[in-house]
């Protein structure tokens, strides 16, 4: 983002936000799909021969998701409303991936009649479920492991998923079991892969990498029973970074991303594929929101805003950082906690954040919010959801 003519604007076409404000009636959440499409690109390059399925839970808009397909994207499930989500925007059922510890009966049911392209199984009943189901369909279903190494990526306690006390994925040592229900259900279940998501907002890959490897050995000890297997599915994850003087980062993280994982799985001359939600669209992405009081209390100056946790979360949620930015440059400087109208005090954008000055009426732009903001906005205090308008 940078100002042009002292007015904000986005993405690698410089695209002006505040020409959106014109007939503003409540926050806008506004996504640049040639942003979306540079980085759909340098993922592509940097993972090469990775099959990228876009981990729609982080922004299921159907724009998106079109741009996306159109980008050569599967997509990346954990339910029955993605998956219709994901068929009215373009995906074809061979391109998606289904993930998530809760699938209902309906739910593999559905999956199954679509003949869906994979089913990532996160526990040992849900992988005798999905036999029996598809034994009493006379269906066949793909299948791949989701196997959790018990590591940590040092993220938010709250977007870890790959530790041994959280609810994602199967441990190593159920591996027996698991190996004795497919056999069980060999005319209904088909090993195709193993995969892997270890959480969120990753920025450094030790654990990743320590991840990789034991998996890679649970890869092999499985092809020996299992001809079929033939993917390894290394999940999403890759982190971005919220606070912007530090932007030029990305691209050697992504760098070193792809180094460690395409040189960790090469031996294995598998399909690989990858899971991506953050990194594909987080940038991409802008709230905007109208100031509605500046409000002086003896502690504080709060800059009150028509849109809050319900519209983004992520700051409540997670104490995550968004920067922020008025569509209007000013020279003068503010303390202030950005807040909403929600009846909660966790209800915030910022704190003690340095900004220029700011006053009622004035258009504040959410930096960064393409990914688990829309996606993750409610109407708590019947409060409207946002808009969302493509660019
Ligand atoms: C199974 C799975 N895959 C992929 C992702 C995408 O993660 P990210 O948006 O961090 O890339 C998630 C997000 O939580 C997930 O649960």
């Amino acid at each position: 983002m940078e100002y042009i003519n002292n007015e904000l604007h986005i993405g690698p076409n410089k695209k002006n936000l505040k020409s959106l404000t014109a007939n503003y009636m409540r926050p806008i959440y506004v996504y640049d799909l040639d942003f979306i499409r540079m980085r759909f690109k340098a993922m592509a390059a940097a993972l090469q021969n990775v099959r990228i399925f876009y981990a729609m839970k982080a922004n299921s808009n159907p724009e998106v998701l079109a741009c996306l397909k159109e980008c050569g994207a599967g997509a990346d499930v954990v339910s029955l409303g993605e998956i219709k989500r994901a068929l009215e925007s373009g995906f074809t059922p061979a391109d998606i991936v289904y993930s998530g510890v809760g699938k209902t009966r309906h739910e593999i049911t559905e999956a199954l009649k679509l003949e869906i392209y994979q089913i990532n199984v996160e526990s040992l009943p849900e992988l005798e479920r999905i036999g029996e189901i598809a034994k009493a369909m006379g269906k066949k279903a793909s299948i791949a492991l989701r196997l959790n190494p018990d590591i940590d990526i040092k993220t938010h306690p709250y977007i870890a998923t790959g530790l041994r006390d959280n609810k994602f994925g199967m441990e190593l040592s159920l591996i027996p079991e698991l190996i004795a229900c497919l056999k069980k259900y060999a005319s209904s279940l088909e090993l195709v892969g193993v995969s892997l998501h270890l959480g969120s907002q990753m920025l450094e890959f030790d654990g990743y990498q320590e991840a990789l490897e034991r998996l890679k050995n649970v890869y092999h000890s499985l092809k020996q029973e299992f001809s079929t297997l033939r993917r390894f599915d290394f999940g999403g994850g890759l982190g971005i970074i919220y606070e912007r003087s530090e932007l030029d980062k990305e691209q050697s993280l992504l760098q070193e991303y792809a180094k460690i994982t395409l040189n960790s799985l090469k031996e294995l001359n598998c399909e690989l594929q990858s899971e991506p939600g953050r990194w594909l669209l987080a940038h991409a992405g802008v709230l905007i929101t109208q100031v509605q009081y500046v409000k002086k209390t003896s502690e504080k100056t709060f800059v009150i805003v028509d849109s809050g946790m319900n519209h983004l979360v992520r700051p409540s949620l997670y104490e995550a950082y968004h920067t922020i930015l008025p569509l209007d440059k000013k020279s003068h400087e503010g303390v202030y906690d950005i807040v909403g109208p929600i009846c909660e005090s966790s209800d915030f954008f910022a704190k003690d954040r340095k900004l220029p000055e700011v006053k009622e009426g004035d258009f504040l732009a959410i930096a960064d919010a393409g990914a688990y903001g829309y996606s993750m906005a409610s109407t708590y205090n019947q409060q409207e959801l946002p808009l969302e308008i493509c660019i």
